[in-house]
């Protein structure tokens, strides 16, 4: 199926698949098409069919909210139904050589863990390697449930067939909730990815602020892994704020201080507690890293208080604390917002 793309003054064209989403399509063949979660949340990809019937793959995504028109689509969750015509307001610029394309595989759950009550550690092996940017995400989706969701990876590895994703359970959540029922060891999963533009950038030499709520500290797990490959912070800073509402919502623990050790005075990492007290046994358990009672954006931003020049920050988790988040660091911070990344899919 064919699929041309007026954009601005410029045309574009491109093969979709059977099946295949109009982003998927495209962003896979290297147009950079607008998107944000790529599962149908942000409504980022929001577009004009101007010719042709697609598919509509989730009908009550809440990315629709943007699409008000009816002509209106959203490209992440519509598949061609035959040629396609498809008008975009913003211009759309080939991938960079460099960068790699997202594409499916298929893959099996190899290691299942619940790290809380609410979190559990998932590991995939592909069928195919998946080279990606520390930062990004992929989509998964598993027989018997429809749809696919957004995952953060946590591990950064090159030429890897191993992917470690985080699984927040979110009642009524779908694929989530059903991942908690029992060990998920032997499940058969289709992965497409990988997505994301909040990725670490080694070249810019920034120093790093890590923002994160929740399971949101994947993708940060993942930047501070490539960071300790490169001893990124033999001549830069990092500073991570990883906030939980209470001391059983902790996890990860253990490989945040390996990561401060590692970094030999170059990272800090604190632990914020917004709902009770700090245990003093489990921050006497982990002397690398600080615990502090309070809202993880607040924290961030009075520790983070005259230390924001050459800073590149990355912030994930629940929206409403990564707007906080960004508002702070823009406006009391007076970071630029080009030197704050985030992706918008939890
Ligand atoms: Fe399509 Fe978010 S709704 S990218």
């Amino acid at each position: 199926m064919k699929i041309t793309i007026h954009s601005r003054n410029e045309r574009h064209e491109f093969e979709a698949d059977e099946g295949q989403s109009l982003l998927m399509a495209g962003l896979s063949r290297g147009y950079a098409l607008p998107y944000a979660c790529a599962s149908g949340t942000c409504g980022s990809c929001s577009a004009r069919l101007t010719a042709g019937k697609v598919e509509d793959l989730w009908s009550d995504a809440p990315g629709k909210k943007s699409t008000a028109k009816a002509d209106e689509i959203l490209l992440c969750q519509c598949a061609p139904r035959g040629d396609c015509e498809i008008e975009l307001k913003q211009s759309v610029a080939r991938v960079a050589p460099e960068e790699v394309l997202p594409f499916a595989a298929n893959g099996t759950v190899t290691r299942w863990e619940l790290l809380t009550h609410d979190v559990a550690s998932w590991e995939i092996e592909l069928q195919e390697p998946m080279n990606y940017q520390a930062g990004q995400f992929v989509l998964l989706a598993t027989p018997g449930l429809s749809g696919y969701r957004a995952y953060s990876i946590v591990n950064h590895e090159r030429d890897s067939c191993r992917l470690e994703l985080l699984i927040k359970r979110k009642p009524g959540g779908g694929l989530s909730e059903a991942y908690f029922g029992a060990n998920q060891v032997g499940t058969a999963v289709r992965v497409m990815g990988p997505f994301g533009q909040a990725v670490f950038k080694p070249s810019l030499q920034k120093n790093l602020l890590c923002i994160a709520g929740g399971s949101g500290v994947a993708g940060m797990m993942s930047i501070l892994s490539h960071a300790q490959e490169l001893d990124y912070f033999w001549d830069r800073t990092g500073a991570v704020f990883f906030g939980v509402r209470s001391m059983r919502d902790t996890f990860f623990l253990e490989r945040l201080a390996g990561f401060t050790r590692a970094a030999r005075g170059g990272l800090d990492v604190t632990i914020c507690i917004s709902d009770e007290s700090v245990s003093l046994d489990v921050a006497h358990q982990y002397p690398g890293l600080a615990f502090t009672r309070g809202f993880v954006h607040e924290v961030a931003l009075k520790q983070m208080a005259g230390r924001l020049s050459d800073v590149h920050a990355f912030l994930a988790g629940p929206p409403p604390a990564v707007d906080a988040a960004m508002r702070g660091l823009v406006l009391q911070g007076k970071l630029s917002p080009t030197c704050i990344s985030y992706d918008k899919f939890n």
